[in-house]
């Protein structure tokens, strides 16, 4: 892919009009291979999943990359605080059984381990929760560029933080590119029911969530 190709593209903050088809976008270059939902069964995400993304938009921290009026990459993204983790802890609570249930429990673990707001001293900071690129665009850099639109992005709103669970190695290494402090890393085999059967499953190369962070 050529730079010119590149230069056509363009991002933007998505609107309530948008969701339907940035869900349409998610559904085709997102879920279909994000380690969490592709790791357990049902392969397609559920509906609470899909919800919940679409819950971030209102906040203004969800971006898009145009390719005129194709979508070539999104980031879904929203804000989060101290009662993060607690957050989590009821919604995979209310969600017992099922797999949102089974992914949101997981990534309360996440979020306990990794700790961010004593870690940094900041008390509000805005988490990616969804980043997926085009198939046909994958490797291109398009992934940091949408990362670092969402850091300005932050920053514009105020706040002081930037984090990512990222459940990919492919995000884990865009991240470490763009200079995030690793922060925390947990194996999906450490994630076990009380019989000892792992949780989530995801394929390999994937074996961990790397949460990263970058001051704003
Ligand atoms: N095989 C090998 N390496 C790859 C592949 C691949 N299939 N795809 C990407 N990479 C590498 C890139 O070369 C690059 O590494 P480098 O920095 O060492 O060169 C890195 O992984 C990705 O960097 P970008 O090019 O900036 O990212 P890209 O535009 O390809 O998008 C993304 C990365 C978003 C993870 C994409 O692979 C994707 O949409 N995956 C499916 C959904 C997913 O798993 N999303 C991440 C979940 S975590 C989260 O959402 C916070």
């Amino acid at each position: 892919m050529s730079a010119a190709v590149m230069d056509d593209i363009e991002l933007r903050v998505a609107t309530a009009e948008d969701s339907k088809r940035m869900m349409e976008f998610l559904h085709e270059h997102y879920y279909q291979e994000e380690p969490l939902t592709i790791g357990c069964e049902p392969k397609q995400p559920d509906a609470a999943d899909e919800s919940f993304l679409l819950s971030n938009i209102p906040h203004g921290t969800c971006l898009l990359a145009l390719q005129g009026d194709r979508i070539m990459g999104a980031v879904v993204a929203g804000p989060k605080d101290k009662e993060e983790a607690q957050l989590l802890d009821e919604e995979a609570a209310q969600h017992a059984g099922t797999k949102w249930g089974r992914i949101v429990g997981f990534l309360a673990l996440v979020e306990r381990e990794a700790n961010v707001f004593e870690r940094y001293g900041v008390d509000k900071a805005v988490h990616a929760h969804a980043l997926g690129v085009d198939t046909t665009m994958r490797g291109r850099a398009l992934g940091a560029r949408l990362i670092t639109a969402l850091a300005a992005r932050g920053k514009e709103l105020g706040y002081p933080l930037l984090t990512l669970d990222c459940t990919s190695v492919y995000s884990s290494r865009l991240s470490r590119r763009l200079g995030c402090d690793l922060i925390n890393s947990k194996l999906y085999s450490d994630y076990k029911d009380v019989s000892g059967v792992q949780l989530i499953c995801p394929p390999a190369p994937h074996d961990r969530v790397e949460t990263y962070a970058l001051l704003l």
